[in-house]
């Protein structure tokens, strides 16, 4: 039986100053829009702290479907995040829950992700169903005299270096090299160098990204 074929996906081109000059209106747009989002934010933020504050409109936002939704998510988080680029996109389903996180120029987030303390670098890819919590120990739990909730934890800033990308479904603990590929469902527990191609649960490295992939042997 033979192989069914390829289909190969070109890169996007530069879009034209008509769609440029689009983009900036709908991005005014969205603001507007999402206006009513900002200031309830800000009040809840003076009650509650910014944290649960931006995951519940982080939340809400979230569930907007399509290009509407990407220009309401990016609207808003360029004014809560500590960065959100305004050609950085993010998809539907997907939601922050700390205002720490930064994403720089040209970064795509795909459907369902969740994020915590993150610094996507610019041009980083993450597919669908990608979690990046704030490191591996946002629980302590040493302390047998008490219930994991009540032990504290902390909070690393997971940084995944520019143009790297993350497959479907991983999740990453640790830091990303610049142009690292991660499988996916890999988990990522310990930090990865760059340009190399890491898979597995722990993750790690098969080989370098610019080697040619070893013949598979007949
Ligand atoms: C990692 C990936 C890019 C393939 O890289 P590659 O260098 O071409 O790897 P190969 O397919 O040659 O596989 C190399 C080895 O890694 C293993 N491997 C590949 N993907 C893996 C994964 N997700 N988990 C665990 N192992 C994996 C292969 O089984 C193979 O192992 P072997 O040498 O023991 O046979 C691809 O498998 C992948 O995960 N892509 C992500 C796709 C995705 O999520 N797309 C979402 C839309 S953006």
């Amino acid at each position: 039986m033979s192989n069914p074929p390829t289909i190969h996906v070109p890169p996007d081109g530069e879009p034209s100053a008509l769609k440029r000059a689009a983009k900036r209106a709908a991005r005014l747009a969205a603001l507007v829009g999402v206006s009513p989002v900002l200031a309830s934010y800000w009040l809840s933020a003076a009650v509650r702290g910014r944290g649960p504050a931006l995951e519940s409109r982080s939340q809400l936002l979230s569930l907007w479907p399509g290009l509407t939704g990407q220009y309401l998510r990016r609207a808003f988080l360029e004014q809560v995040l500590a960065r959100c680029h305004p050609t950085a996109t993010v998809e539907f389903g997907t939601f922050f829950s700390q205002q720490g996180a930064m994403l720089d120029e040209n970064v795509y987030v795909g459907p369902r992700c969740v994020l915590g303390l993150v610094h996507l670098e610019r041009d980083v890819l993450l597919a669908a169903n990608v979690q990046i919590p704030s490191g591996g120990k946002t629980h302590y739990f040493d302390d047998p005299t008490k219930p994991i909730r009540e032990q504290g934890g902390e909070r690393k800033l997971v940084t995944v270096g520019a143009g790297a990308w993350i497959g479907t479904g991983a999740i990453i603990l640790a830091d990303v090299g610049k142009g690292t590929v991660v499988a996916a469902g890999s988990v990522v527990t310990k930090p990865l160098p760059d340009n190399v191609i890491a898979a597995g649960v722990p993750a790690k490295v098969i080989r370098n990204r610019f080697e040619p992939a070893p013949e598979a042997s007949a």
